[in-house]
């Protein structure tokens, strides 16, 4: 006869079912603020629910394929088995020597080590988020440029590290002013950060500035973090300088490139670091904690990229200095004062003086009325909060229908406030 054995698994009606709630996140997280462009999504349903159709000049994202030569190599990349491990850290050497290789030709920087002054990345912001928590303690300090790429911003808040902003203001060619800086904010901070040509300037830092930044990161002991994004996306000749191109740069700076502006790859998720060996160490070892490197088929579309890149960039740039030259004049003759920008792909303009000091609602007001999408400055800062982001990265067909709506709603620059 079989006995029964009394179970020892609890029944359900044993298991203690109270719900404590989850924990609270990091101070640091939710203190964050709401991403702008999140705020922005939101609103942009809202207005697509109410029966406006979009004109989306607002976000910064490539809207032109990536070359087919990069496209094949990756495609052929992802089918190689041996593309299909983890990727190493540090990438692959095929890929930095590609790297050290482009910054010989195109920024004569000589002798870069592939093995040690080159970090590939999964994006430029992922490189430039990861030097942040790799150099910040709780109090020590980060100077910013405000107007700032958000990620400079938000990850020094995540490792409760202080901002200090340097205004980019107009009338200093939206240069800031490093000898504003307090001496005892200056005594706490560790790493300077730059970025030209600038997000959402346009406007591009002259060789005297960056003589000055280095050797300002030289006397305080700053690390030098140039953000050059836009490096490639250049017009009228005008060629964006690598801080290495400046004497005395390799002691204290790290510089980000990407390939998302570059080669319209900002799907694929690839970019560079390259400076100071002591630096990028400091780089790595934040990075190997989080991530393990770019996937190798992608790293060998950059390989291709890089090798071909004065043929495969200028068709690129070719098509932004084509919509930059439409747009412009037809802003001008609706009253904005709308300079060339000589590099990236935005115009940066004053809001209508009757939205003064409100970009947000002016953007909404335009929005509303037009379905034309814009970005209101205080995305980049509270000194962005009088001006607005045109971004370049839709056809001129496009461009043309956002100016004819603008022109039928009777939005100009010195519109008045609408009742
Ligand atoms: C100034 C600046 N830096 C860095 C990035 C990050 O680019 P990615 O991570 O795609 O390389 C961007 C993207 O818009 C940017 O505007």
């Amino acid at each position: 006869m079989m006995m029964m054995m009394p179970s020892t698994t609890p029944t359900h009606s044993t298991v203690d079912t109270t719900f404590k709630g989850l924990p609270q996140p990091a101070k640091q997280t939710s203190q964050l603020p709401l991403y702008v462009f999140a705020q922005l999504s939101v609103l942009k349903q809202a207005v697509r629910e109410s029966g406006i159709s979009l004109v989306d000049l607002g976000m910064g994202n490539p809207d032109q394929p990536t070359p087919s030569l990069i496209i094949e190599t990756m495609a052929q990349a992802v089918a190689n088995p041996e593309n299909h491990f983890y990727p190493d850290f540090d990438g692959k050497p095929s890929f930095r020597q590609a790297i050290a290789s482009f910054m010989h030709r195109r920024h004569g920087i000589e002798g870069l080590n592939a093995d040690t002054q080159v970090q590939p990345l999964i994006g430029s912001k992922e490189g430039i988020a990861n030097l942040i928590l790799g150099y910040l303690d709780a109090d020590s300090v980060c100077l910013v440029p405000s107007l700032y790429y958000p990620v400079y911003m938000r990850a020094t808040a995540v490792v409760s590290g202080t901002p200090y902003y340097m205004p980019l203001l107009e009338e200093n060619d939206f240069l800031p002013d490093l000898d504003a800086i307090p001496a005892d904010v200056l005594a706490k901070a560790k790493l300077l950060l730059l970025n030209y040509p600038n997000n959402p300037t346009g406007r591009e830092a002259p060789r005297w500035f960056y003589e000055k930044a280095v050797a300002f990161a030289r006397q305080h002991g700053l690390v030098l973090v140039s953000d050059l994004a836009y490096g490639e996306i250049a017009y009228d000749g005008f060629k964006p300088l690598s801080i290495f191109e400046i004497e005395g740069a390799m002691d204290v700076a790290i510089e980000f490139h990407s390939f998302s502006k570059t080669f319209n790859m900002a799907g694929f998720r690839l970019g560079f670091a390259v400076g100071n060996a002591e630096i990028i160490k400091v780089l790595y070892k934040a990075k190997t904690t989080i991530d393990y490197g770019v996937c190798n088929a992608i790293q060998d579309g950059g390989t291709v990229a890089l090798n071909n890149a004065e043929t495969l960039v200028p068709p690129i740039v070719a098509e932004y200095q084509k919509r930059r030259d439409y747009l412009v004049p037809q802003l001008k003759a609706l009253g904005w004062d709308c300079t060339l920008p000589k590099g990236g792909f935005y115009l940066w303009l004053k809001v209508p003086p009757c939205f003064e000091g409100s970009s947000y609602a002016w953007v909404e007001f335009l929005m509303k009325r037009t379905g034309v999408v814009v970005t209101p400055g205080l995305a980049f800062g509270k000194d962005g909060d009088n001006y607005f982001r045109v971004s370049l990265v839709s056809p001129v067909e496009t461009l043309k229908e956002a100016i004819k709506r603008l022109c039928e709603a009777d939005i100009h620059y010195e519109m008045a406030l609408p009742v």
